[in-house]
């Protein structure tokens, strides 16, 4: 009998990516999955680095595991950006741990694992992505059978002044078009409904060949994929994360001519204030990312737009953050991510002083909410009356006579329903309305 293992995922959805990847790579060599850490072998933790104390959490999580953990002796591994950023330096801060497997290592995991089970100690990846080391799943690899997400581009060479991800993820590298549109075509032939394609950064896509994209045209080896993608005829495709300054209009002229690339376009802003935005390299004005907004906002279709935003960089003084407080009001998000900065070591802001208090950052972060939260009861309430396409994810955790899913504008919709509704597509008509969620009744 093979070990048990239990992944647990944080963060992001490249890190629910790379964990379906580790499940299948390690599931094809035997190893059964469990859902309880008491029923495991082996514990695997895949990680975040992206808030702040991402180390102490991990630490944190596995001592907890351990601590109520039936039967000791359990083999411990920590993957994920954590892994890659500290390597080695966690062997020395935990004992327990018995393996490292980096961003890049994750198709090596069995044999990091079978190292370990053979009684080698201290088992450390974190090494790059191999060459012929591929990304390809299977529609079954999925933990559901109706969405899926679809890496197009690992890693990022922004080097943004905050961001540990260029050090966590290493640099861009890109997935081969036909690989990407073989994986949606099986996802669409298993009846699949949704696939997100997603990247750090989705607008540098490159692919060393345009193998797959000669039969559609763009200004970017994005644009091409997009389109190539959409004419899978797949039924609902998203892609996330867009970096403004490379955002190109074709890509809003890819959504108008193409009904199945979703409404919604997540383009994280960080700051109105040019100051803030060029200290922390984005590469952008305000100015230029309104143009960017009015092109999205030109579109004949209603593209919701959501965004991410930093309040108390280092610097940060009240004009600064009365220029982010502008352009939120100018760019009516539907959605916005707030966070309060925090240093990251090993990043250029590292160095500089955080010189904006606690409270300060708290009193910011609550004047953002409270803004997003009047400008989204208006957006919100606007759907009251339309008829919304809803790919429904499952029973709402608020009643269990209602289930929720997800409009094309990525909307979280709830309405009154059953489990044989999960995994299809149903008209919604929308009834009522609250700042983040709708409610509505099936259309007949
Ligand atoms: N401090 C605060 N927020 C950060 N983000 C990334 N790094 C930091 C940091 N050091 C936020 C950015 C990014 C989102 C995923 O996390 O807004 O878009
Ligand atoms: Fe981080 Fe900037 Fe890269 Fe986004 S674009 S992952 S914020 S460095």
């Amino acid at each position: 009998m093979k070990a048990k293992i239990y992944l647990e995922t944080h963060g992001c959805q490249m890190n629910v990516a790379d964990s379906t990847r580790a499940t299948k790579r390690l599931s094809s060599e035997g190893f059964q999955f469990v859902q309880s850490y008491d029923d495991a072998d082996i514990v695997i933790l895949n990680t975040c680095s992206i808030r702040a104390r991402a180390e102490s959490k991990v630490f944190n999580r596995l001592g907890q595991i351990n601590h109520n953990t039936i039967g000791k002796g359990k083999i411990y591994g920590v993957m994920g950006c954590v892994a890659q950023l500290e390597g080695e330096e966690l062997f020395r801060r935990s004992t327990m741990l018995d393996f490292v497997c980096g961003t890049g290592a994750i198709d090596r995991l069995p044999s990091l694992v079978s190292r370990i089970l053979s009684g080698e100690k201290k088992v450390l990846d974190t090494g790059q992505r191999l060459s012929n080391e591929n990304w390809d799943l299977q529609p079954a690899d999925h933990d559901t059978n109706h969405t899926a997400f679809v890496p197009i581009i690992e890693g990022c060479n922004k080097f943004c002044s905050y961001c540990i991800v260029p050090f966590s993820r290493g640099r861009e590298i890109s997935r081969p078009a036909v690989e990407i549109i073989k994986e949606v075509t099986n996802l669409r032939d298993s009846g699949f409904k949704e696939v997100q394609l997603i990247g750090q950064n989705v607008n540098s896509y490159k692919p060393k060949t345009n193998e797959g994209l000669e039969e559609f045209a763009g200004a970017t080896p994005f644009i091409r994929l997009l389109k190539a993608v959409a004419a899978t005829g797949t039924n609902r495709i998203k892609f996330t994360t867009s970096f403004p300054k490379d955002f190109h209009a074709g890509i809003v002229e890819a959504m108008n001519e193409y009904q199945n690339l979703c409404n919604w376009v997540h383009l994280p802003v960080q700051s109105g204030s040019d100051v803030i935005l060029k200290a922390m390299r984005r590469g952008y004005k305000s100015a230029d990312y309104l143009d960017k907004v009015a092109a999205i906002h030109n579109s004949h279709r209603n593209v919701a737009l959501t965004t991410d935003i930093i309040v108390g960089f280092p610097g940060e003084n009240e004009d600064d953050f009365t220029s982010t407080l502008d352009l939120l009001k100018q760019c009516n998000f539907h959605g916005v991510y707030i966070f309060k900065y925090s240093e990251r070591p090993g990043t250029r802001a590292a160095n500089m002083d955080d010189d904006v208090a606690d409270e300060v950052k708290t009193e910011r972060f609550q004047q953002v909410e409270n803004l997003q939260r009047e400008v989204q009861i208006k957006i919100y309430g606007s759907y009251i009356g339309t008829k919304q396409m809803v790919l429904v994810k499952g029973i709402s955790a608020r009643s269990e006579a209602d289930v929720f899913g997800h409009s094309t504008c990525n909307k979280v919709i709830n309405f009154k329903g059953g489990t044989d509704l999960v995994g299809r597509v149903v008209e919604v008509k929308v009834v009522a309305a609250k700042h983040n969620s709708l409610y509505g009744e099936l259309a007949h």
